[in-house]
C-alpha cells in the first residue's frame, strides 16, 4: 500500500514547481472542464502549444491562466461537501466554508467534492463552475452511498467518536464499506483531474482515507490533511473498528492538521502505538520510510471583515427590528447547528436554574437560541430536537408571563450579515458546548462587538475557542450552577471589565485571522517536503501574491474593526 518511493515522489512532485516548467504548461487544456478535469496522462502527452490545444484566458492573454487553469500548479481544496456560488442565493458560511475560501483566495485553485445532491447516475466526470480563480468540482453522491458514508460512518460513527461519545456510535460493516467506497470514489474522480505538480488539501473526518487511495493511483504529490473537529484521547480513538484503516490511514498525509494541541497530542499518542508507526524527530512520524507531520492549526475567522460586517449590520433595519422587539430586556444569545455536541440541552437547563435562583432576572432577560436543523435523517438528531423543544416548552411555561417569552427559539438559518447584526445586540454570547473542535461562532461574536461597549462571552472549556479567547467566562457546560452564575455575572458586568476582557481577544483575532491559518498550515506542508533550491518555489507559490495588509492589531485596524 505505502510501496512508492519517497525519495523519487518528493522531488517528482517539487520539481513539477520549477519555473520552466510552469512556463512550459501555461497553453494547456482545451476548455472549461478540461481544464479540471483532463486527466494527467493525457495532459502530459500533448505539446503545449497554442495551436492544437491552446486555452487561452478571457483577456487574451496566455500568460495569465487562471479559474484551476493551465499554468503552474493548483491548489486542490477537497472536501465532503462544497460550497458552490449560487447567484442570488444566501451562502452556507460555516467554518469549513470560511476557511477553505481562505486557502484559495488569491491562489489558482479547484475545490472538490460533494455536490449535496443524491443521483442514482454516477457522475462521469464533475460538474465544474468557475468564480473568481476558482474551479468549483462536484459529484453527486447515490442513495446508498449518502446513507453509508455521509450519515453512517461519517455522522453516526466518526462524529460521535471524535466528539468523545461513544456510547453514541452505531458501528456496522456496511457502513464501514461504504465510507472506504465513497473515499475511493473520491480518489478516482480527483486522480482523473490531477496534475503532478498540484497541492492538496483535504478537510474533514469524511475523507481520511483519500491520501491512501490517492497514493494507491500513484499520486505522489504533497497532501495535507485538516481535521475541523476535535481529536479524542487514544482510548475513545481504539473504540472505532478497525481504526488502523481510517486513522491509521492518516500517515499517508504529509501533514495531519489538528484545532489545538490538545487534540494534536491524543494523535500523537494514538500513532505511537500504532503497530509499524516509528516516532521521528519532533511531531513527525514514520511508516515504511514515509513520514508524516502533526501540528495544531486553530482555525479562525476574516476577523476585520467580520467586524467591518456587524458595523453596517447594526445600522440596518433588521438589526433595528431586533432592538424593538427587545423592549428594554437583556439578550443573551445561543448560535449552533442542533447537534447533541452543543450542549444546548444543558445550557437551557442552566437557563433554567438561572432564573430559577435570581426571580429578579425574571421579565428582564431573554435567551435567544438560534438552532438550524442538521442531519435530520439520524436518530440522534431528531432526539436531541425533540429534547430541545420540550425542555425550551417547559422553561417558557414556568417562568413566562404574557408579555414576556423567556426563550425564544428558531431553527431558520440567518445569513452572515444578520448573524453579525445579532451578535452585536446581544449583551452575552452563551457558547457551552460540551465539545466542540473550535466554535467560530465565539470568535465571531468576539469580532462583531462595538470594542466601547462589548458583550460577555461565556464560553465552555470544552471548545477548541477557549484555549485563545481567555477573556471569557469559563465554564464547564456539565456544572449547571455554575453556567447560572456565570451568566449573572456576564449580566452584571461592568463596563471597564468588559472591555478589559474583550481588547485582547479582538486584537488576538486580528493577528491570528482566518488567512494567517491557512498560510501557517500552507507553509507547514510546503516544509513537510523541503527541497534545496526547490522550496523556494513552493513557498512563493503557497503564499498569495497579493501584498496583504499588516494584520498587527494597530490602534487603526482597532478602530477599524
Ligand atoms: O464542523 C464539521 C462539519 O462537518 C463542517 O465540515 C460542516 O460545515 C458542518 O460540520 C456541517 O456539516 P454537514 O455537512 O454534515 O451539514
Amino acid at each position: 500500500m505505502l510501496a512508492y518511493n519517497l525519495i523519487g515522489s518528493s522531488l517528482v512532485a517539487l520539481g513539477a514547481l520549477s519555473i520552466a516548467t510552469m512556463r512550459a504548461r501555461a497553453n494547456w487544456g482545451s476548455s472549461a472542464l478540461d481544464r479540471t478535469t483532463g486527466a494527467q496522462e493525457a495532459v502530459s502527452e500533448r505539446a503545449p502549444s497554442p495551436e492544437n490545444d491552446g486555452w487561452y484566458h478571457q483577456h487574451g492573454d496566455p500568460s495569465v491562466v487562471e479559474l484551476g487553469g493551465s499554468m503552474g500548479p493548483r491548489l486542490i481544496i477537497v472536501s465532503n461537501r462544497v460550497a458552490v456560488p449560487e447567484p442570488g442565493s444566501k451562502q452556507m458560511a460555516g467554518g469549513l466554508v470560511v476557511a477553505v475560501k481562505a486557502a484559495l483566495r488569491n491562489r489558482t485553485g479547484v475545490w472538490f467534492g460533494w455536490s449535496g445532491k443524491i443521483d442514482e447516475t454516477e457522475t462521469a466526470e464533475p460538474r465544474t463552475v468557475e468564480r473568481n480563480h476558482i474551479t468549483y468540482a462536484v459529484i453527486d453522491l447515490s442513495k446508498n452511498d449518502f446513507e453509508e458514508y455521509y450519515n453512517g460512518l461519517a455522522n453516526r460513527v466518526l462524529w460521535p467518536i471524535l466528539h468523545y461519545r461513544v456510547d453514541l456510535q452505531e458501528y456496522s460493516r456496511a457502513d464501514h464499506s461504504g465510507y472506504m467506497r465513497v473515499n475511493r470514489l473520491f480518489a478516482d474522480k480527483l486522480s482523473a483531474f490531477l496534475r503532478e505538480d498540484d497541492v492538496i488539501w483535504v478537510h474533514d473526518y469524511h475523507l481520511m482515507p483519500l491520501a491512501r487511495e490517492l497514493r494507491i493511483r500513484g499520486r505522489l504529490n504533497p497532501i495535507g490533511f485538516f481535521l475541523h473537529i476535535p481529536c479524542a484521547p487514544l482510548d475513545i480513538l481504539r473504540t472505532l473498528p478497525h481504526h488502523d484503516e481510517i486513522l491509521g490511514a492518516l500517515t499517508d498525509y504529509d501533514l495531519v492538521g489538528f484545532q489545538t494541541e490538545n487534540d494534536r497530542d491524543n494523535f500523537a499518542a494514538y500513532l505511537s502505538t500504532a503497530p509499524g508507526v516509528k516516532k521521528g524527530r519532533g511531531l513527525t512520524f514514520e511508516v515504511e520510510g514515509r513520514q508524516t507531520r502533526i501540528g495544531a492549526f486553530p482555525v479562525s475567522i476574516e476577523t476585520a471583515t467580520y467586524a467591518r460586517l456587524a458595523r453596517k449590520a447594526a445600522r440596518s433595519p433588521f438589526a433595528k427590528e431586533i432592538r424593538e422587539s427587545l423592549t428594554g430586556l437583556r439578550l443573551v444569545l445561543g448560535v449552533d447547528r442542533l447537534d447533541y455536541s452543543k450542549g444546548i440541552v444543558q445550557r437551557i437547563n442552566a437557563f433554567d436554574r438561572f432564573l430559577e435562583v435570581n426571580p429578579e432576572w425574571r421579565s428582564r432577560v431573554t435567551l435567544l437560541q438560534i438552532a438550524p436543523r442538521s442531519r435530520s435523517a439520524i436518530i440522534d438528531y431528531a432526539a436531541i430536537e425533540n429534547e430541545v423543544t420540550t425542555l425550551i416548552g417547559r422553561v417558557n411555561g414556568r417562568y413566562g408571563e404574557a408579555f414576556w417569552t423567556p426563550i425564544r427559539y428558531i431553527n431558520r438559518f440567518h445569513s452572515r450579515t444578520a448573524l453579525s447584526g445579532i451578535y452585536r445586540a446581544a449583551d452575552v454570547a452563551l457558547i457551552t458546548p460540551l465539545r466542540d473542535g473550535m466554535n467560530i461562532v465565539a470568535k465571531e461574536y468576539v469580532a462583531a462587538q462595538d470594542p466601547e461597549n462589548p458583550g460577555v462571552l461565556v464560553l465552555s472549556q470544552f471548545a477548541g475557542a477557549a484555549a485563545e479567547l481567555t477573556g471569557a467566562l469559563i465554564v464547564n457546560p456539565h456544572e449547571c450552577d455554575a453556567v447560572a452564575a456565570a451568566l449573572k455575572r456576564a449580566l452584571g458586568m461592568p463596563l471597564f471589565e468588559r472591555r478589559e476582557r474583550h481588547g485582547p481577544m479582538l486584537e488576538h483575532l486580528l493577528v491570528h485571522d482566518i488567512d494567517q491559518w491557512a498560510e501557517s498550515y500552507l507553509a507547514a506542508l510546503a516544509e513537510t517536503r523541503q527541497r534545496p533550491g526547490l522550496m523556494s518555489e513552493l513557498r512563493a507559490f503557497l503564499s498569495p501574491s497579493r501584498s496583504r495588509t499588516d494584520r498587527r492589531a494597530t490602534p487603526e485596524v482597532r478602530r477599524q474593526a
